[in-house]
């Protein structure tokens, strides 16, 4: 098969590096990709938002599939112009990305399948959302309702944080995204991420994951896209993980089908686990970035014909095999991130990171004159895999303590809940 990958992050080269291990890929191209995807697949200059372009080169190159990364060209269509010229594509149509394009979409499925999450109110108007604020407690959760690249959350913890947030939002702050906003119930527990892929019909488990979404050591600071990830996530036992797929994730899909916007793809479920069940947060149309790196360095079978057969609506009804290990990945970041990270910073070591068996997964890179530079905010993805998360961890950090980043910086305590409940396993153990 041959097959195209559009992206250009840490997740794509995730994705290309296990795509490119795949017996049955006869050759593998991603655009616009970056210098790490360019050692696994032939990069190709496309713009994600040029389709036309993109369906041209499909048919020139007689692409039997397309692997579509990231959720603006799923947004925008792109599948959909895809299957309208028929080329099999793993991702959703516009109509079932609005998943993840309308916070108020996914709220009013979560309606009709019954599917447990927070209370919520939408609102176009300001003095009713405030007026509207007092039965929803405190602390709050407000939202601007469209794509606001996961900044447009506030969780005010004063009704006067809370006015400001929906002034802030309807008053234009997030663009169009904030043309309305979601007032939401605040929800306690310990999150999760869940992946499950779909052909439409059929849905199975994809794993689970953690990530960590602040910049700083301790959850501190600013939100990110992800400073480090692992799989799998034991908090979400499997007794959890079958409540999510019969009370969650089943229900979605079928409602989805029913209501003619058949959803294929990936559908990662942002969970909270609260005392009295999980409970969604939100639905993303696409895989996890850090999580995707973790996933792909775990995963015990070849990618390309599930994700073919997910796109083609005959993905099998069956579990998918995992490594019995866990996998953690560090995000080395530009320096300024995420507010201004400084590009153009020399990367040296890779090839020394990789040689103790770790992956060195590019996201914002570039080559330039001198070698390696960094080109946007999260620049590596190091990632690793073994027997426990604390061995994992302690493989990641070897790896990124072998990378020469000198204007980057990461996270040293990714991984730190799960090596924590690792530790208390460990005492149980000794005294039994
Ligand atoms: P979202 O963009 O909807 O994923 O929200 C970003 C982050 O805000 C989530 O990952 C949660 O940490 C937090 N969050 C969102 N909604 C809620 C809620 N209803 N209760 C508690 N925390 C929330
Ligand atoms: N790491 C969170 C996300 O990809 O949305």
């Amino acid at each position: 098969m041959n097959v195209l990958l559009l992206g250009s992050g840490g997740r794509e080269h995730a994705l290309a590096w296990k795509l490119a291990q795949s017996p049955k890929l006869t050759k593998l191209y991603a655009a616009p990709g970056n210098p790490g995807i360019g050692h696994c697949a032939a990069l190709v200059p496309l713009s994600l938002s040029d389709h036309a372009a993109i369906i041209s080169f499909a048919q020139e190159a007689a692409i039997d599939l397309v692997v579509v990364g990231p959720e603006q060209p799923l947004v925008d269509g792109l599948a959909d112009a895809l299957r309208d010229a028929g080329i099999a594509v793993f991702g959703p149509s516009a109509a079932a990305a609005q998943l993840e394009g309308s916070k108020a979409f996914t709220k009013a499925l979560c309606d009709r399948a019954n599917v447990p999450t927070a209370a919520y109110a939408r609102h176009t108007d300001a003095e009713a959302a405030k007026a509207d604020l007092p039965r929803f407690g405190l602390p709050v959760v407000i939202k601007a309702d469209g794509l606001a690249a996961g900044k447009g959350v506030i969780i005010a913890t004063t009704a006067a944080e809370a006015e400001a947030a929906i002034d802030d939002i309807l008053g234009g702050r997030f663009g169009a995204a904030g043309a309305s906003l979601v007032i939401e119930q605040f929800l306690e527990g310990e999150e999760v991420s869940f992946f499950a892929l779909s052909d439409g019909t059929t849905v199975v488990p994809f794993g689970s994951a953690q990530d960590h979404k602040r910049v700083g050591d301790g959850d501190t600071g600013p939100n990110t896209g992800g400073m480090g990830a692992y799989t799998p996530a034991r908090v979400l036992t499997p007794e959890l993980e079958a409540r999510v797929m019969a009370e969650i994730v089943r229900p979605s899909i079928a409602g989805m089908a029913e209501a003619g916007t058949p959803f294929t793809g990936v559908l990662f479920a942002g969970l909270m686990l609260t005392a009295t069940g999980p409970q969604l947060i939100e639905y993303n149309v696409r895989f996890g970035d850090p999580e995707c790196q973790v996933l792909m360095m775990r995963l015990d079978e070849d990618l390309l014909p599930i994700l073919h057969a997910a796109a083609t609506g005959t993905l099998e009804d069956r579990p998918i095999r995992w490594k019995d290990e866990a996998a953690l990945t560090v995000v080395m970041a530009a320096d300024g991130y995420p507010e201004a990270p400084r590009t153009g910073g020399v990367i040296r070591g890779i090839e020394a990171a990789e040689a103790g068996g770790a992956q060195v997964f590019h996201a914002g890179t570039r080559n330039s004159a001198a070698g390696l530079e960094s080109a946007g905010g999260r620049v590596l993805a190091v990632t690793a895999s073994a027997p426990s998360v604390k061995e994992a961890q302690a493989a990641a950090y070897r790896a990124v303590d072998a990378i020469d980043f000198s204007t980057g910086f990461c996270r040293r305590d990714i991984g730190w809940r799960e090596v924590a409940r690792g530790k208390v396993d460990e005492v149980d153990r000794v005294k039994a």
